[in-house]
């Protein structure tokens, strides 16, 4: 007790004291968990090393707590077309008032997340290290963009950036491994470590064979879409979920795909690169589906004569994108005809084939030795995203029934079921996203939850998309669902969306809020969930009836109180 008081005492000043004199505030702007992660890594090696640490989602700091803290490491993902992750623009936001406190007291550094196949790479991280140095704070380190494979350059960002910190503080922790490795224990007296969890060593270069033990089209035919629901063993992973964590999945090309791309190169499958056969390098370890940035460059510059260079040539991007819509590696290759590239270089200009996450569906609870997933299958051509189509079509026709699929887990804690059991649920996910809220609604009847439930689903028929009906209706028989409400676009002339239910039924909607529901999105990001966040804001001014701004802040106060939530892509 005396060394604590002479810490506490010591607070501030250089000691040697076993107390932590400094506390490292990690604060945190995540979309899908990873920046989450990240951070609780942080603060465990920061008390590693004798600091104190605590880690906050960045919209829990008001600018002036901000003004009161010494240490700041900000981690940060990007949203979209360089937004801020939905946890960090409430921040964003109020770090943009003429009001806001200096902060010249403020030692701080960001790492930033993102992917390079965006054109704002990690711009969030970028405007959030730029802002904070114009407010007057030190910067103790450069800041680090990672792209998605995140994890080594994350771990050397964070021990250089703790030791660093424990240095100027002349803490004595516990002498810490460099930490650089991925899956290093982080071990930090009381800190929350990833690497506690059961099933955490499972990741994206070492994950879990899965079995594949159920396979089946949800959708009828005739339907324009093929969702599927698939289900995983868990064996002896140690793997456990909750409900509203997403399931990463390493999917393989296309062999046939592999073996045409050999072809037009003239290559032999069996000929060895980097010590592997070149079809296995193919197949598992690079992404043959979207053609990289590189390689658009490189091809720009080999074939100036190509159709491809014509488009680029145009400086649109979106004349671009449109054009790359739907072409693979291979398209291009052929575009560029005799100037292509040969194998060797193609294949430093690909990237790596990535895992691709989905919503789980299932609930621990009902579920606990098993993953579902609900996944709609993309077609090539037929996508308006291609890059979901590679895992998508792996499970759904190159995983035999039985066979084993590499998974590993991706925690997200922030969308999940109130902790409060009593608490109202208002779920809006049309077409797959659907499949947490499934998740959500066999946890609560497995857990005896009060509180009510209120789910907004669609999609284009109901004779055709109406997936999981029999489920959904015994919810709502049961009483487990107290309300569904169904918008199938295209079954009238006019197109009914989840937003037109939502409009329709303001005062019921608002009624909820006020009651103290939460309310989560999932599914399409580009468009579904800007309206239906417009729904809400007009649902919420059409029933206070005091404006847009006073709306605005209501939606505000939602998403601080982790009571608006969303898992959109
Ligand atoms: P549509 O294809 O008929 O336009 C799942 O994909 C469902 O979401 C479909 O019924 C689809 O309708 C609908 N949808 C398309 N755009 C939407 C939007 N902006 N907001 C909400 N739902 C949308």
């Amino acid at each position: 007790l005396a060394g604590f008081l002479a810490g506490i005492a010591a607070a501030g000043k250089r000691s040697a004291s076993p107390a932590p004199t400094t506390t490292v505030d990690v604060l945190f702007g995540t979309q899908t968990g990873n920046a989450e992660l990240l951070a609780e890594d942080l603060v465990a090696g920061a008390r590693a090393r004798g600091l104190g640490g605590r880690a906050t989602p960045l919209d829990a700091v008001s600018p002036e707590e901000l003004a009161g803290m010494s240490h700041v490491l900000v981690v940060t993902s990007t949203y979209g077309e360089g937004e801020m992750p939905d946890n960090a623009g409430l921040f964003w936001e109020a770090l943009q008032a003429t009001t806001v406190p200096r902060l010249e007291g403020l030692r701080y550094a960001v790492l930033g997340l993102g992917d390079t196949s965006y054109d704002e790479f990690c711009q969030a991280g970028k405007l959030l290290d730029l802002r904070l140095e114009q407010l007057g704070a030190t910067r103790v380190h450069d800041r680090v963009d990672c792209d998605v494979d995140y994890e080594d350059p994350a771990a050397l960002w964070s021990a250089a950036v703790l030791d660093r910190l424990a240095a100027e503080a002349g803490a004595t922790g516990a002498p810490v491994g460099s930490g650089a490795t991925t899956g290093t224990t982080v071990t930090g007296g009381a800190g929350v470590s990833r690497a506690s969890r059961p099933g955490a060593q499972w990741n994206k270069r070492n994950p879990y064979p899965a079995r594949l033990v159920e396979n089946r089209l949800l959708s009828s035919p005739g339907s324009a879409k093929e969702i599927r629901h698939l289900e995983f063993d868990l064996g002896d992973s140690g793997i456990t979920y909750a409900a509203g964590d997403a399931l990463a999945v390493v999917p393989h090309n296309d062999p046939a795909l592999v073996d045409r791309l050999l072809e037009h190169l003239g290559a032999d499958g069996s000929a060895l690169f980097d010590g592997r056969p070149l079809t296995e390098v193919l197949r598992v370890d690079r992404e043959i589906r979207t053609p990289s940035k590189d390689l658009v460059a490189d091809l720009v510059q080999r074939a100036p004569a190509s159709e491809l260079a014509a488009v680029v040539a145009h400086g649109d991007k979106q004349e671009l994108d449109r054009w790359l819509w739907g072409r693979d590696v291979l398209d291009l290759l052929r575009d560029a005809g005799d100037a292509a590239p040969s194998l060797d270089e193609l294949l430093r200009n690909l990237r790596g084939l990535q895992a691709r996450q989905y919503s789980i569906s299932s609930s621990p609870l009902a579920h606990p030795d098993r993953v579902h997933l609900t996944i709609a299958s993309v077609r090539y051509g037929d996508a308006r995203r291609t890059h979901g189509g590679v895992a998508s079509t792996y499970l759904a026709d190159r995983v035999r029934a039985d066979g084993e699929v590499g998974v590993y887990l991706q925690p997200n804690a922030a969308f999940g079921v109130p902790a409060d059991d009593s608490a109202p649920m208002v779920m809006i996910g049309p077409g797959t996203g659907v499949a947490p809220f499934r998740g959500f609604l066999h946890e609560r009847a497995a857990s005896g939850a009060t509180g009510r439930n209120w789910l907004f689903f669609g999609d284009q028929h109901r004779a055709t998309d109406f997936v999981y009906e029999d489920e959904l209706t015994a919810f709502r028989e049961s009483g487990v669902l107290d309300r569904l409400d169904l918008a199938f676009s295209r079954d009238q002339a006019e197109k009914v969306y989840v937003q037109t239910r939502m409009r329709e039924q303001a005062a019921e909607l608002y009624r909820w809020l006020e009651e103290g529901a939460s309310v989560y999105v999932c599914g399409d990001a580009s468009r579904m969930a800007k309206d239906v966040e417009q729904a809400l804001l007009d649902v919420v001014a059409g029933q206070r009836g005091r404006g847009d701004d006073d709306a605005q802040a209501y939606l505000a106060d939602l998403r601080r109180g982790g009571r608006y939530v969303r898992d959109v892509y």
